[in-house]
Parts: C-alpha cells; structure tokens; sequence
C-alpha cells in the first residue's frame, strides 16, 4: 500500500518571516492527520530556518533543486550534500519551470537524480506535457520520453524509492486542472513505464504525484483515483490552510 505524500513547492515565494510562519503552522497542525506524508519545499535560502521550524514534527523538508557535482567551482549551486546536511530528506528535479524557463534537458535531471540518491536524498522526479503537445496527440509520447531520459541508468533498487510527479504544464498556475480521468490515464502509463522497465514491484511501490493547480476543492477527486499516490502542490502550498486541506483529502 502506498503512503499518500502530498510535497508543497513554495517556488520563489515567501520572505524569512513568511516561510517560518507558515512552516511553523504545517508542523503544528500536521499531528492531526494520520496515513499521509507531508513535505514542504521552501526557497533554498529559507532551508535551514524552514528546518528548525519543522524539527519536533513528522513534516519533510525538501529542495526545489540541486547540482549533480558533489563540490568545487560551481558558482551559486548546490551539492546534494549540503542539502542533506541543512536536513532535505526530498529534492524536486526536472520541474517544468526548470525545464522550460531554464532550459534543463532530460540529461541534466538524469545526472542529478544519480546524484540524490547517491548522497541518500530521495527525488521527485517531474515530468509532464505543455499544452500544445497535448493538442497534438503527444501526450504519451513526451511522458515516456521524459520518464527515459530522466530515469536513464537507474537500478530497480534505485527506482523503487523515488517520487514521480506529473505536472501537465497547461495546469500548473493556471487554474486549468487535469480532469481525474486525464491525469489518471497518465499515472497509469507511467505505472505500466515502470512495470516494463523494472518490474511490477517497483511498479507498486513508487508513489506518482498529480502536481497542476491541485486545490481544497478538487484534491479528494484526483486523490481518489487508483494511481495517484498523492499532489505536488504549488499556489495552494503557501497557505497553511489549504495546504492541510488538501492533505486531508489524501
Ligand atoms: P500549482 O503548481 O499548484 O500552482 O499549479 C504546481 C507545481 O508547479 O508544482
């Protein structure tokens, strides 16, 4: 049985305050909600202050991203290490912002997630569709291709204890969320992806998130639906109170 792990991805929001605040009232009303795993993902600067706010209570804490080099002269990066050390248990790879607005390949997030897992962070690996490519038929196509690539290399032990989450990019901030059936029949195929590269418990065991304007609203729906283990949360993340809303829906 899947553990439900809903990760909030504050993106490049807060301020020092904010994100202790809010951090602060994740953990403290986390207690109440049994069977589901809970993460937040502040701006890297807030780390550490996000970790002290977090110690004492059963949430995660987990990075927006990382560099595969575990040292040197990578000015303005971060080695999974040093996320390990400020007390990540998660690190988001391969989101769509990342992929799209900074140009990261399939490549640099298969480097990357070797490089997590190495150092003993556990990835969520995103992947998802843009809307164009969607309209053209070439939703499962771009899937399998991102699955691929990011995954490329990886054992079935490796595989077997990494997040996946789908992120169609028409729906992330835009208020435009999958239907259940639409992100259904992605986890579906990503679930079959790991079944015919590893095998079927691995298949089982990775938890694949729906991430795209997940919301109070219509987070029971998409939770409800066999293969979706859980949401990567964006906007609705950085209110204490609809972020454990959703959680209770899990
Ligand atoms: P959103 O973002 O919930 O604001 O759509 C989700 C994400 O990008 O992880």
């Amino acid at each position: 049985m899947r553990k439900p792990f809903i990760a909030g991805n504050w993106k490049m929001n807060t301020d020092r305050a904010t994100a202790v605040e809010l951090a602060t009232a994740v953990a403290r009303q986390a207690d109440q909600l049994n069977n589901v795993e809970l993460a937040v993902c502040p701006p890297s600067i807030y780390l550490d202050a996000v970790a002290t706010a977090l110690s004492h209570s059963g949430v995660a804490l987990g990075a927006q991203n990382m560099y595969h080099e575990p040292s040197g002269a990578f000015t303005g990066e971060l080695s999974a290490a040093m996320l390990l050390d400020i007390g990540c248990r998660y690190v988001i790879l391969g989101h769509s912002e990342r992929r799209h607005l900074l140009g990261e390949t399939d490549q640099d997030v298969n480097r990357k997630l070797h490089a997590a897992l190495a150092a003993g962070l556990t990835p969520i690996v995103c992947v998802g569709e843009q809307l164009q490519q969607r309209e053209a038929g070439q939703t499962r196509q771009v899937i399998q291709q991102q699955f691929t690539g990011s995954l490329a290399g990886l054992s079935p032990q490796d595989a077997a204890g990494i997040v996946i989450a789908y992120e169609p990019v028409w729906a992330i901030g835009t208020g435009k969320v999958a239907t259940p059936q639409q992100a259904q029949e992605v986890h579906l195929d990503l679930r079959k992806l790991l079944a015919d590269r590893y095998n079927i418990d691995v298949a089982d065991a990775v938890r694949i998130q729906y991430g795209g304007s997940v919301k109070p609203d219509n987070a029971a729906e998409l939770l409800a639906q066999p293969d979706i283990d859980g949401a990567l949360v964006g906007g609705a993340s950085l209110e204490a109170d609809s972020f454990l809303a959703i959680a209770g829906a899990a």
